[in-house]
């Protein structure tokens, strides 16, 4: 009765942002479980390369184009989907970017609108295509925002920034109401807060923009505080996702969960 929870064939699948980090793991986790998995990226290499990889690994992936933030590629990468598919089961919403970090009053108006338009713009502009096609239901989409929505976290520099915990924070908000709309559907909408998870380009802006002894600095600071004492993997949130993508996680929805060592379980 229990074995096949977790399973996800016949199921079609889009990851946002598939194209390097989390997002890769995502693809190849959903597809390892059955789904079809549409790999969309502005980055048409990246998310060519994931499709590659869950093929290898005998899945079912195709690579796409979409910038996010842009509504005309969002609407032209949907309409390919309809076309292709005529439905979607399953979104993650994971495309996202951090810039480089500065205090509040030092903060640059470009790089909050920058950051905007794709972390919370483009999760309302994927998310309006894709209900419309999961419609009438069921369907799961999980958004990934941050710990940094959480609550604020100084140990003394700038590690992370108010544009990008504005939007991960907006993520959320996005997160209940969607889910409070589409519930009766059996559409489930839950959110991710994922706590430092390594090996992705996510930092890029902020460590270019930084010595190398403040990149020191910043490891340090982050590991003292994080109650398991090491950063986690895009690997270690593939679980969490199949979990909620699959029939497992059937009566959740609305739900915030956070992916983190314990970062959140506790007052630094
Ligand atoms: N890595 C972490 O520790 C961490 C923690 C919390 C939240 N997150 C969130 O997880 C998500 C993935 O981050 P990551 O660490 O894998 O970063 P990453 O930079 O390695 O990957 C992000 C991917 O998104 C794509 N992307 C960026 N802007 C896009 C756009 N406008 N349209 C389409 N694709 C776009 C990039 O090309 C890239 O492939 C982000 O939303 C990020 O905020 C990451």
């Amino acid at each position: 009765m229990f074995e096949n929870l977790f399973r996800l064939d016949r199921k079609v699948a889009i990851v946002t942002g598939a194209g390097n980090g989390l997002g890769r793991a995502f693809s190849l986790g959903l597809a390892a479980h059955g789904a079809t998995v549409i790999c969309a990226d502005r980055n048409l290499e990246g998310a060519d390369e994931t499709a590659s990889l869950a093929k290898q690994s005998r899945g079912v992936a195709e690579a796409l184009h979409v910038d996010v933030a842009d509504e005309s590629s969002v609407d032209t990468m949907w309409n390919k989907i309809a076309a292709e598919y005529g439905r979607i089961d399953i979104l993650i919403n994971n495309a996202g970017i951090a810039t480089k970090t500065a205090r509040t009053h030092e903060f640059s108006l470009e790089d909050w609108d920058q950051l905007m338009a794709i972390n919370l713009r483009g999760v309302f502009l994927v998310t309006r295509r894709a209900l419309a096609l999961m419609l009438p239901g069921p369907g799961s989409i999980i958004n990934i925002a941050s710990i940094a929505a959480l609550r604020g976290y100084w140990p003394g520099f700038p590690s992370l920034a108010v544009n990008y915990s504005t939007s991960k924070a907006g993520v959320i908000g996005f997160t209940r109401q969607v889910a409070a709309e589409y519930a009766k559907e059996k559409i489930r909408v839950n959110a991710i807060a994922p706590g430092w998870h390594g090996g992705t380009a996510l930092g890029a802006a902020r460590r270019a923009s930084v010595t190398p002894d403040e990149i020191a600095a910043f490891e340090e600071a982050i590991h003292r505080r994080i109650p398991m004492g090491y950063r986690g993997t895009p690997d270690d949130l593939v679980g969490l996702v199949v979990y909620l993508a699959s029939d497992a996680s059937h009566y959740v929805t609305g739900q915030v969960i956070a992916h983190d060592g314990g970062w959140d379980a506790i007052v630094a």
